[in-house]
């Protein structure tokens, strides 16, 4: 990450027009920088390195190379958009890597947070070196740095965020989006054909489910976890919460509780529903969903989830609870 300034004239980026010119005058700019070299990024899906993707294809195609890796700890769908948008519509040069068992295998029987995150991040970086050793040319590397990035560098993002590449990656760094906040970014992104799903998504940590399965992970809770977590967002989306509440998502605790279904004792986890609202992710206040949603949430999870016979409603603010459970 560079240190830079955002001039104090540089006007905020609103609207299509001021995005279209941003865009313009980056593409120029890349290409001036890049040349005819290859350009490399490790694309997450998430908000900031997918602008970067949809920003440098349109300006050096298939010399960009996006190696996207499935930790196998994403929401569900979300590995299938990257292919379905990045590989398919913008016909990009997209390697796709399924890491899932190298990530599960050595999460096995880990239960501490902090060493869940340090296993999730540094065998992300040895599976994306793997991956730039085999490609050749390679001259450039792309990261989707946002201005707060800078400003905050030793703020929630960066104090979290054990993904980050190596020191010795030493390769010229592109980085067009550096001196935009969030929402100029989703600006850009929306100008550039970027669905509104992957511009206006909430935000989801580096560690991903990794963070909600609690305790030492297991294949059979994280699919549990991955199902409930997709009909909570599929109601917030069909009842008009998804683009108002901040951050929503379940964390699935490892403790079994006894209950019955279809008339014989029915062991499970709880499901926990965390919906919080924040700016700056610093505190956080809860959403107060409609008791009649919450019932269905809870109907269909515990209908339609394998493993979970109880839904919770998580109604700790932050202070004093954290936004994640771990
Ligand atoms: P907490 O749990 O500290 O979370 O209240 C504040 C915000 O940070 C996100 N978060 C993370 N983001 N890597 C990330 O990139 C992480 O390890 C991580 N842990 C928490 C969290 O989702 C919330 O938006």
């Amino acid at each position: 990450m560079e240190m830079i300034k955002r001039p104090d004239d540089m006007q905020r980026i609103t609207t299509v027009e001021l995005a279209e010119a941003f865009i313009a005058e980056q593409v120029e700019k890349v290409r001036k920088q890049v040349g005819d070299k290859k350009v490399l990024l490790a694309l997450s899906g998430g908000v900031d390195s997918s602008v970067v993707a949809a920003l440098l294809i349109k300006a050096i195609g298939k010399q960009l190379v996006c190696v996207h890796v499935n930790h196998g700890l994403m929401r569900k769908g979300e590995s299938e958009q990257v292919i379905e948008v990045f590989g398919k519509q913008l016909d990009a040069n997209l390697i796709y890597i399924d890491a899932t068992d190298r990530f599960l295998d050595k999460l096995a029987g880990v239960s501490d947070p902090e060493k869940k995150r340090k296993i999730i991040g540094n065998e992300f970086i040895v599976v994306f070196d793997e991956e730039a050793k085999k490609l050749e040319g390679i001259s450039f590397l792309a990261q989707g740095t946002i201005y707060p990035d800078i400003l905050e560098s030793d703020g929630v993002k960066a104090h979290h965020n054990v993904g980050g590449l190596p020191e010795e990656m030493a390769m010229e760094l592109v980085e067009p989006v550096a001196l935009l906040y969030k929402d100029e970014v989703r600006v850009v992104g929306s100008a550039l054909g970027l669905p509104d799903e992957m511009v206006y998504r909430q935000p989801f940590p580096g560690p991903g489910l990794g963070v909600r399965c609690l305790g030492a992970i297991t294949r059979d809770r994280l699919n549990a976890l991955r199902e409930a977590d997709a009909i909570l967002r599929e109601e917030f989306d069909k009842n008009g919460l998804a683009g108002k509440v901040w951050q929503y998502f379940i964390a699935v605790p490892d403790v079994k509780s006894v209950g019955v279904r279809d008339g014989k004792r029915y062991e499970g986890w709880p499901a926990i529903i965390r919906a919080v609202n924040t700016t700056d992710a610093m505190s956080a206040t809860i959403e107060e969903i409609p008791y009649a949603l919450l019932h269905k949430i809870t109907d269909r999870i515990t209908h339609e989830v394998e493993g979970i016979n109880r839904v919770l409603y998580d109604l700790t603010p932050k202070p004093i609870g954290t936004i994640e459970w771990e």
